[in-house]
């Protein structure tokens, strides 16, 4: 073990739960989506532990909300840790809730033990950073990246239909007891912890994913129009009908995109329909379309086919479809320092790990354009996440814990060699 790393198993699994009661579920799960009421009980319960602990809370104008433990020289850029609270609508305990807890538990030992640091840690929770209430994800850290906040996001509405601008005033206004400070400051570094939402580690037996790199995200909002007619009366050629041309591209789509490469993956999960008549067909079809690859170029074929297939689909049945893109996130790779670091750790702490890519998007994604970043991931049972199943073993939880402990320890504590981003 590193001498001094260890952390509070306990206290970290009783703040998972305390957490997991904040928009509990009846299957077990979590729906605590971004800027709603029960987001802001979530920061607000985070921000009261801090300031019990007489650390010092902030947040910025994208409601991202920081917990500062000051280091001997303030003027240092902190190193930065953490993850988000929001869920998705059938969301689990651990997706976001882990990483930020486990961060809060560092700060905690690091004030246990006495632990001085040369420069600042500090805690971060996301807005955001699920996308499924307000699209694009990762808003929080997207945001603070790029030092500001896009003018288009001004007029988004949930899918809920709440405005944007408002969910977020609302939340600032919810967490008085945090000082405002400028979006976006140099950073040392930012470490995230993570479940991995798949199952290579459960299927290896593996506690730890040292995380390399994320695989690339572009989100595609799909619109079929044809003609509103009676469901009874209409035959079959004087149907314009955009579902039927929707589903015709998307039996070609699923045949296509992901059985032809196996690192590709095509994921629709969310449509709607008007007029939304049972007896009538519809004349609008939206729909969104995830697909996911680790190169941006197979990302651009596969945006591509889609936009070919739907608007082959639509003129072979007189309709209209347009495929906008949303969302872009292209791949990232971590600096093969910090990921040769966070693994040095894991080696001394005689936790077993591999190397991997991440399937899902996080937002040190968008911290690695500023500051070097890196992941560690722990296993979820059967791979199962964005599920109200959703599990993590508790020695897993903690063990990843104890890693991001010794990390940033070894990052502020011992070493002050900084690896070249
Ligand atoms: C993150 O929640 C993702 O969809 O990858
Ligand atoms: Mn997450
Ligand atoms: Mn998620």
């Amino acid at each position: 073990m590193m001498n001094g790393a260890a952390i509070n198993g306990d206290r970290l699994l009783a703040n998972l739960k305390r957490f997991a009661d904040i928009g509990a579920t009846p299957k077990g799960g979590v729906n605590r989506q971004a800027l709603t009421a029960l987001d802001r009980e979530a920061r607000k319960l985070l921000a009261e532990m801090a300031l019990r602990r007489g650390f010092t809370v902030f947040q910025d104008e994208i409601a991202n909300l920081f917990i500062r433990r000051e280091g001997r020289n303030p003027d240092l850029p902190p190193l930065l840790i953490g993850s988000h609270l929001d869920s998705q609508p059938s969301g689990g305990k651990f997706d976001g809730a882990l990483g930020t807890l486990s961060a809060f538990e560092v700060l905690e030992t690091l004030e246990d033990q006495g632990i001085e640091t040369e420069r600042a840690v500090e805690v971060v929770a996301f807005t955001n950073e699920e996308g499924c209430r307000f699209a694009p994800g990762c808003m929080g850290s997207m945001a603070f990246s790029a030092g500001e906040i896009p003018a288009s996001w001004q007029d988004l509405r949930a899918v809920d239909g709440a405005p944007f601008a408002g969910e977020l005033a609302a939340t600032l206004a919810g967490l008085p007891e945090a000082a405002m400070r400028p979006l976006g400051f140099p950073l040392y570094g930012y470490l995230e912890v993570h479940i991995e939402q798949g199952r290579l580690l459960e299927s290896e037996d593996l506690p730890i994913g040292v995380v390399t790199g994320i695989q690339g995200t572009r989100w595609l909002d799909v619109e079929m129009t044809g003609q509103t007619a009676h469901a009874g009366t209409t035959l079959l050629k004087f149907r314009r009908d955009p579902m039927r041309a929707v589903t015709q591209a998307l039996a070609d789509l699923y045949q296509r995109i992901m059985p032809g490469d196996d690192q590709a993956r095509f994921t629709v999960g969310r449509m709607s329909l008007q007029p939304g008549a049972v007896n009538a067909i519809p004349d609008n079809v939206r729909l969104t379309i995830d697909i996911r690859h680790p190169d941006t170029s197979a990302l651009d074929a596969m945006e591509q086919v889609i936009g070919d297939m739907f608007a082959r689909h639509a003129m072979a049945l007189d309709c209209e479809a347009s495929v906008t893109r949303i969302f872009d996130m292209p791949p990232a790779a971590f600096p093969s320092s910090m990921v040769e670091r966070l693994a040095a750790c894991a080696d001394r702490l005689q936790l077993p790990s591999r190397r991997m890519l991440s399937g899902a998007f996080h937002d040190a994604l968008f911290m690695n354009r500023i500051a070097p970043s890196a992941m560690i991931f722990v296993p979820c049972r059967e791979g199962l996440s964005h599920n109200e199943l959703e599990h993590v073993e508790p020695h897993h939880s903690v063990a990843g814990c104890e890693l991001l402990a010794a990390a940033v320890r070894d990052l502020v504590g011992v070493s002050q060699d900084m690896p070249a981003h």
